[in-house]
């Protein structure tokens, strides 16, 4: 993409921003007082009213998407859950980059949207996560090729350039481990169980477990190669990262 277009994009983005703004002061100030009319086919429910409340702006009344959201009528359980369990949904507006905080809602309440959001379409579901049975070292080989070249080998996140951010791994769970390789969020790619079965996405889950606190009892030694082969294997590790990303700017233009 030329200067000319990001600043054609920024000035759009601005625009949609303030739309946006506008559109939700007016819905909320429409949504108080009044009751909401489900939509053909739709079952009332507490997730229908808390997404018609709080995403429909977004991502439109039936979920197929505004100028300001996708459609997520097909993102499924998995993809909810973890936008919502992870606090990047709801976004305050279409501009803001989506990124961690505390929940909004309470997961009562996460439940009842993800199951409304679940019933539209057709996506992968939450996925069950079982890292008690896992192989933690099968799980850091495989973190090293498919996780490591973006998130850095100590899962602590790093710049991807054109100021997208492959977030710090420490913070989430096995189950949001397995939600985000289903579902690939923004930019990440989506690994799904023809790339790494669930017993592979298991050991994955546990090795990043044992990455927020690699002193636990039955993790694996990472201390037996030297520095300079650990070196040499970051610097690969870059080099897979730089390709990968050309690969989905690629596939994006
Ligand atoms: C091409 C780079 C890339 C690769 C490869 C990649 N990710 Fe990501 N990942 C990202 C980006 C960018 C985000 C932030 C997405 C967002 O917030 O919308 C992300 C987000 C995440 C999150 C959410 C973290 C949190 O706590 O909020 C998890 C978990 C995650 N990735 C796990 C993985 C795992 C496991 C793998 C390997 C199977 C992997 N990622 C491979 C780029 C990547
Ligand atoms: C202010 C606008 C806005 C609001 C409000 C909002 N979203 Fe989003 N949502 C977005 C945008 C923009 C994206 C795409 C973000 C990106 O680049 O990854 C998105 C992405 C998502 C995705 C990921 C889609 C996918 O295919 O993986 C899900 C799921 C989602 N939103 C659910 C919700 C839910 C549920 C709510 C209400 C609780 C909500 N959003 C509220 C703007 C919004």
């Amino acid at each position: 993409m030329t200067v000319r277009g990001l600043g054609r994009v920024a000035t759009l983005l601005v625009m949609l921003g303030a739309a946006a703004s506008a559109t939700m002061a007016m819905s909320s100030s429409a949504s108080s007082g009044s009751s909401a009319h489900p939509a053909a086919g739709a079952v009332p429910s507490r997730g229908y009213d808390l997404f018609q409340l709080h995403c429909a702006t977004c991502h439109g009344a039936d979920g197929r998407g505004t100028h300001q959201g996708p459609s997520i009528v097909d993102a499924g359980a998995a993809a909810v859950d973890f936008q919502l369990s992870t606090g990047r949904m709801p976004l305050d507006a279409p501009t803001s980059a989506p990124v961690r905080k505390p929940p909004a809602f309470s997961k009562p309440d996460r439940d009842a949207i993800t199951e409304y959001v679940a019933s539209l379409g057709n996506g992968p579901p939450i996925p069950d996560v079982d890292t008690k049975h896992a192989n933690v070292s099968n799980g850091q080989q495989l973190f090293s090729s498919n996780c490591a070249p973006c998130h850095s080998a100590a899962g602590s996140g790093g710049a991807l350039g054109r100021g997208i951010t492959a977030p710090s791994l420490m913070k989430a769970t096995p189950v949001q481990v397995v939600e985000a390789m289903r579902t690939g969020p923004g930019p990440m790619p989506v690994f799904g169980p023809d790339t790494l079965t669930p017993a592979q996405a298991n050991d994955i889950a546990r090795y990043v477990e044992y990455l927020h606190d690699p002193t636990d009892a039955g993790g694996l030694s990472l201390g037996r190669i030297g520095p300079i082969p650990e070196g040499f294997v970051a610097w690969l590790v870059g080099l897979g990262a730089l390709l990968l990303l050309c690969r989905w700017i690629g596939a994006r233009e």
